[in-house]
């Protein structure tokens, strides 16, 4: 830090001239967040001071989050949910899987994942003391029901199911899964971290809410899907008990309980999440779904007429491309300012298709592919 400080003016050119930077977001099928709801950013910078670290003191935005949690249990089919905002789908995930331990203590407790789990998991267990057993996917790479039960021993406290995957997009069969939990009296985590504001918008139901009887907890994330600012997660139990079983006492504060893994918090992004939900409603999360889905079948068609099949058929807004040494690719589409990823397992070209890609980026983006790839 100097010693004198700069004016007001010169400082916002200095941090423009850094962000130029930054990529910007239509350039990018790499990232499951988006450009935000213009009506989130508004909000955003309306509570920006708001900090639900001490809702006493803000009881306002409290009330606004309890309303963002109604809205999404209402649309995941619990509408009595129990939960908060946290900072994203790793908080949300370490909290639902703290709760789960918290509910059965074990001297060496371990969790079932699916292969195809996001890392966030590797957080949670290192940092709750959990063994991870990762559970084999099947050749659509939804986990295999089967691989699930043979891992499951005395010590196992809750089993974890993806709703849309982050590599691939694809749902895992909730329904099995708690079938599964509920025999064994297992805890159910269900991580919709990007499915949760895209599934329910599908023209093909698939069974990853609340409707299961024994999902016991859910991760949806209104910064990805849902055009809301960050930081923007939702953690949602179907029991009370669950949220209760992460309270930790607050005696210097107003008030005097806490349930979250951060203290202060703001109360921006959850003002930009309400926003953004009550603007948008169903209808109109269902229109993006519809107009990111329709990209998607726009670069399967393209494939296919270059001889590229997808390593699934997509069941969400990714879709992964079976294209000969995908990294070269990826790296030679990154020379002409493309920002794409590639999976690990089976190695493929990934491209997330947010509400950011418009119909002319995306014809700019398959002609490069083509070129790149050396198709006419
Ligand atoms: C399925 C899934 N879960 C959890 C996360 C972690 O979310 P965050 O980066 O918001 O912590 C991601 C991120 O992409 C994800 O795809």
């Amino acid at each position: 830090m100097d010693e004198t400080g700069v004016a007001e003016g010169k400082v916002l050119d200095l941090l423009g001239r850094i962000k130029e930077k930054d990529v910007p977001f239509e350039r990018v099928f790499s990232s499951m967040c988006t450009m935000p709801h213009p009506l989130a950013i508004q909000a955003h910078m309306e509570f920006i001071e708001t900090n639900l670290g001490d809702p006493t003191l803000f009881p306002g935005t409290e009330e606004i989050e309890e309303s963002v949690i109604a809205m999404l249990g209402s649309l995941l089919h619990a509408p009595n949910a129990h939960g908060y905002i946290t900072t994203g789908g790793t908080g949300s995930n370490i909290q639902a899987l703290r709760a789960a331990r918290n509910l059965n203590r074990k001297e060496h407790p371990n969790i079932i994942i699916p292969e195809s789990a996001h890392f966030s998991f590797d957080k949670a267990a290192d940092i709750l003391g959990i063994t991870l057993k990762k559970a084999q996917l099947d050749e659509n790479l939804k986990v295999d029901p089967a691989s699930v039960e043979m891992l499951i021993d005395e010590n196992t406290i809750a089993l974890v199911g993806i709703a849309g995957t982050t590599e691939f997009g694809q749902i895992d069969p909730i329904d099995e899964l708690a079938r599964i939990a509920l025999s064994h009296g297992l805890f159910l985590h269900v991580d919709a971290a990007f499915g949760g504001l895209v599934i329910p918008f599908l023209d093909e139901e698939y069974p990853f809410d609340f409707k299961v009887k024994g999902v016991s907890s859910l991760t949806v994330d209104p910064h990805k899907m849902g055009a809301s600012t960050i930081p923007s997660s939702a953690l949602l139990f179907r029991d009370k008990a669950c949220l209760g079983a992460l309270a930790v006492s607050t005696p210097y504060l107003a008030s005097r309980v806490q349930h979250t893994l951060a203290g202060t918090r703001t109360g921006a992004s959850i003002a930009a999440t309400y926003a953004v939900f009550k603007h948008l409603g169903r209808s109109g999360y269902k229109h993006i779904v519809a107009r990111c889905m329709k990209s998607v079948s726009m670069i399967e068609k393209e494939a296919a007429d270059m001889g590229i099949r997808p390593v699934i058929q997509p069941v969400t807004n990714v879709i992964a491309l079976q294209v000969n040494s995908p990294d070269e690719v990826a790296s030679k589409l990154r020379e002409r300012n493309w920002y794409v990823s590639t999976t690990v397992s089976p190695k493929s070209l990934r491209l997330v298709i947010m509400p950011h890609t418009t119909e002319e980026i995306l014809n700019m983006f398959l002609t490069d592919l083509r070129e790149i790839l050396g198709v006419r």
